[in-house]
């Protein structure tokens, strides 16, 4: 900006004036004052225009330009839907649930006001029995503090761990979203690769703080990590004063082979922090899952809930509570497994009858989903697939999408919780149309 005396005398005004919309201008942030140099125009962000004709000048932090908002195809209908990780919506027991939730909207129930931060005392019993029968995993009803879902177990876990800037180890390829929400919290990403064992420990960088693994059932190759790989891993989190959280997040659904023991029990040392979920074995639109965390965590995992979100909704965990303690939430569990283990039969048969000369399927009698890798396609060309797939009325996921930084494999997911078994043939019939040219 020109000089104040210069300005006074250009304009035919006091210099007294000048001095005070200068001033004006650099307390409101558009200039600043350089001493003995001059008074400048600040580098402003030019404001820009949203679709309304507003001017918007907020900008997010730099973080959030690399956490990619939700892709579109995760919502697109699909006459044949084989995306992963969804459950049969129409199998639902809706009116058991309707049921156990209407008593909770009455006058007499407790669920009027707030609740405690680590959730409903009798959910966190039923889920400390529940794991305890069906996984062998050691929890007390204190142990466990009720969260929205994986996805915010693993941000509490954060939040009273780690730091910005801590490095956290993840599994490549591996679920996306908790990579995403660690990422956003400023921690350092570093992929880990796997093979048939699991991830490969010896390669985990030194002063991890942090690893993220699915040790039941990868996702989404599939194989369990193996007792060898398990010991290793939780060895080297000893070692090296690391944390584990290890998300189990769909192992009721097995259907052959013993299943494996958690992390958690060969934890002699406080160090895992086991994560549930109801999303497959109910619906993962109630959002609800836990964590079962050492004793040395609980009071600042406790805090971390309440100063996030206070509580997961009381009607829904009171009712969920009744539903495992009244023997609704074995039954349910048990007729899905059967259902799931007939279709996982099916794509499996499926796949190996007409996809041979394509695909090499990896493995797994776990969840609700295979995956299969390319024989000669590359990733792009399964890529290309899976669109032609698309529109075709298929929907299905290329394993490329999972990447957590390494080289993107060539091969494709398919989910079969939510296509009914009589569906899964012509679905795959389409599929295997689209692999030729
Ligand atoms: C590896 C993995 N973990 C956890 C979940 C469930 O997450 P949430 O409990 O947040 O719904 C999924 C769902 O697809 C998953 O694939």
């Amino acid at each position: 900006l020109p000089p104040t005396r210069e300005l006074a005398a250009r304009l035919s005004v006091s210099r007294t004036t000048v001095i005070a919309a200068y001033d004006r201008l650099i307390g409101e942030g558009f200039a600043t004052a350089r001493l003995g140099s001059g008074t400048y125009v600040e580098n402003l962000a030019p404001a820009r225009v949203d679709a309304d004709g507003r001017r918007t000048s907020l900008r997010p932090r730099r973080i959030w330009r690399a956490v990619p908002p939700l892709p579109a195809s995760l919502w697109s209908p699909a006459e044949f839907d084989f995306r992963p990780g969804v459950p049969d919506a129409q199998l639902f027991p809706y009116a058991a649930w309707r049921r156990l939730l209407g008593r909770e909207f009455r006058p007499q129930s407790a669920g009027g006001g707030y609740g405690h931060p680590a959730g409903h005392p009798g959910l966190r019993d039923a889920i400390a029995r529940h794991i305890g029968a069906a996984r062998g995993a050691r929890a007390a009803a204190e142990d466990v503090i009720v969260t929205n879902g994986t996805q915010q177990a693993v941000d509490l876990i954060a939040r009273v761990l780690l730091a910005a800037g801590d490095r956290v180890a993840v599994e490549d390829p591996g679920y996306a979203p908790p990579r995403r929400l660690l990422a956003s919290l400023g921690l350092r990403i570093a992929p880990i690769p796997v093979d048939g064992e699991g991830m490969l420990v010896d390669v985990i960088p030194a002063g991890t703080r942090l690893v993220y693994v699915s040790p039941s059932h990868h996702f989404p190759l599939g194989p369990s990590m193996s007792l060898q790989r398990r010991i290793a891993l939780v060895g080297w989190a000893n070692r090296n004063g690391a944390a584990i959280i290890e998300d189990d997040y769909d192992s009721e659904f097995r259907y052959s082979g013993r299943p494996i023991e958690p992390l958690q029990t060969l934890d002699t040392h406080g160090r895992v922090i086991y994560v549930g979920s109801f999303s497959k074995t109910m619906l993962p639109s109630l959002r609800l899952g836990f964590l079962v965390a050492p004793r040395s965590l609980r009071v600042a995992l406790e805090a971390a809930k309440y100063v996030t979100d206070w509580h997961t909704p009381l009607q829904t965990q009171a009712a969920m509570a009744r539903f495992i303690v009244d023997g609704l939430f074995a039954r349910h569990i048990r007729r899905m497994r059967s259902v799931y283990r007939q279709r996982h039969q099916l794509v499996l048969e499926h796949l190996e009858r007409s996809f041979g000369d394509v695909l090499d399927v990896i493995p797994s009698s776990v969840g609700l989903h295979l995956a299969a890798v390319a024989r000669r396609a590359t990733a792009d060309q399964v890529r290309s697939i899976v669109v032609r797939a698309l529109a075709a009325g298929v929907a299905c996921q290329p394993l490329s999408m999972y990447a957590a930084g390494g080289a993107p494999l060539a091969g494709i997911v398919i989910g079969y919780g939510a296509i009914e078994a009589e569906r899964i043939g012509e679905g795959l019939t389409r599929l295997r149309d689209c692999f030729e040219p």
